[in-house]
């Protein structure tokens, strides 16, 4: 059920290669990513657009996984780009992205990085609060710049998906609420000065969200607002960013929606209301991360101790776990996986891959469907393309493995693997 082949070995294939081969080659753990894939996911977003014929913007959330390769990668398929961080601009930078395809996020921006990314004549600004403003203002006082921004709202909608990551709910640290009349307030005072320009409202309900409603929810509320704002202060916004969100299948619990039915819903629920308004169609952004790199990344490690507990379970431990997969522990995160080098052989038990770390939640995936694996075996997890590199950490003091693009047949190390030199690398002598 994931886009991999197996070879005449019986061995996983990632992007035409063997993947033990690419795991003695690199070591592991190793982050691998189909490139085809993530070019394909990236075109299904902008061609689902073209297919419509509305303007629009697809800006890939970095956060997903930002390296200067991937950003790259995403320069070449013409998406735009979303920052959250001033390290995340920084790689954009560096990656020579286009700034003015850049939109940059945060909701405690600093003056540091709101001076970076006006110096850089990024393409907008998420404005997120009232304090942002008030630095914004002081930064534009004494000079010409001027900017774009776009006012992130919080519409009070509950996406379904977990708690730690809705973020369009009213009771949320991100956006002004369209509730309360902070959004209207936060419009009205950069609405008035002459170097910021409100291109238009963005909000962004959740992550891992498999139907369209509450987008169509969200949608209509923008519009009551755009509806008072227009009346009131004959306002009509250039653009809507409706976010990111679109789920990919992580396991057969998984159904999401094609990118072409989000789109055409969005794309939808938006010209209708924007022609009984009787207002030009506002062009749509939308900010997928986790739908761009999800499925074209798998983790590569290698099995080591095994413990079988008789009538309990048996645990697998591999050589990664929670440092460079954070998402089971922290959400509860479903992931599959196939022993890499028996692809093919029978599967005859279950055993709960447990990582290296000294936590007991550290478990990456429980009861798999295994064949006979012995110590030395390679397993592959899939899916961990999104949110895996990006949230790596360094509990336990290990390194951050190495992340490897496959395209076409070959291999190429894109970011190398941390060394114990690199992890203390900044700790001073105390004697
Ligand atoms: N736009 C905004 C404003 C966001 O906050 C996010 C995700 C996205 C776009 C991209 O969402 P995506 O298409 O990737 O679902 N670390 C978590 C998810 C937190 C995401 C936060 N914001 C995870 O591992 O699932």
């Amino acid at each position: 059920n994931h886009p991999f082949q197996i070879n005449s070995k019986g061995h996983l294939e990632i992007g035409g290669m063997d993947a033990t081969l690419l795991a003695e080659k690199h070591g592991t753990p190793l982050y691998v990513y189909d490139v085809s894939i993530i070019r394909e996911n990236c075109k299904s977003f902008l061609q689902s657009f073209k297919d419509l014929d509305v303007q629009a913007q697809v800006a890939y959330a970095s956060k997903a996984f930002s390296s200067v390769a991937m950003l790259q990668v995403i320069k070449q398929e013409n998406l735009s780009l979303d920052v959250v961080s001033q390290g995340e601009l920084h790689t954009a930078l560096k990656a020579g992205f286009p700034t003015e395809r850049i939109h940059v996020h945060g909701n405690n921006k600093s003056y540091d990085e709101l001076l970076l990314a006006v110096e850089n004549n990024v393409g907008c600004i998420v404005v997120d609060n009232f304090h942002e403003i008030n630095l914004i203002e002081t930064i534009l006082q004494n000079n010409n710049y001027e900017i774009n921004v776009l006012i992130r709202v919080t519409p009070g909608v509950e996406s379904n998906t977990h708690q730690y990551i809705m973020t369009g709910n009213e009771d949320s640290k991100f956006g002004f609420s369209l509730q309360n009349g902070q959004a209207e307030e936060a419009f009205l005072q950069m609405h008035k000065h002459n170097q910021i320009h409100v291109k238009g409202l963005h909000c962004h309900i959740g992550s891992q969200i498999f139907e369209t409603d509450r987008f169509m929810k969200t949608i209509d509320l923008l519009f009551e607002t755009i509806t008072n704002w227009k009346e009131s202060y004959q306002y009509i916004p250039d653009v809507l960013n409706v976010g990111g969100g679109f789920g990919i299948r992580y396991t057969n619990e998984d159904n999401p929606l094609e990118a072409r039915d989000y789109v055409q819903a969005i794309t939808n629920a938006i010209s209708g209301h924007a022609s009984r308004l009787g207002i030009p169609m506002p062009e749509i952004w939308i900010e997928p991360g986790r739908s761009i790199v999800g499925n074209a990344g798998i983790t590569l490690y290698t099995i080591g101790s095994m413990k079988h507990i008789p009538e309990i379970r048996t645990y697998i431990s591999v050589d990664g776990g929670m440092t460079d997969n954070l998402r089971p522990a922290l959400y509860q995160a479903k992931y599959e996986g196939v022993i890499a080098n028996k692809a093919n052989e029978e599967i005859i038990t279950e055993g709960s891959i447990a990582g290296k770390c000294c936590e007991s939640g550290d478990m990456l995936i429980w009861d798999l469907p295994i064949p006979e694996v012995e110590p030395g075996d390679t397993l592959a997890v899939f899916s961990t393309g999104a949110y895996g590199y990006s949230m790596a950490n360094h509990y336990n003091r290990f390194p951050n493995p190495a992340v490897v693009f496959v395209e076409n047949g070959v291999d190429k190390l894109v970011v190398k693997r941390e060394t114990y030199q690199d992890l203390s690398k900044n700790d001073l002598s105390y004697e």
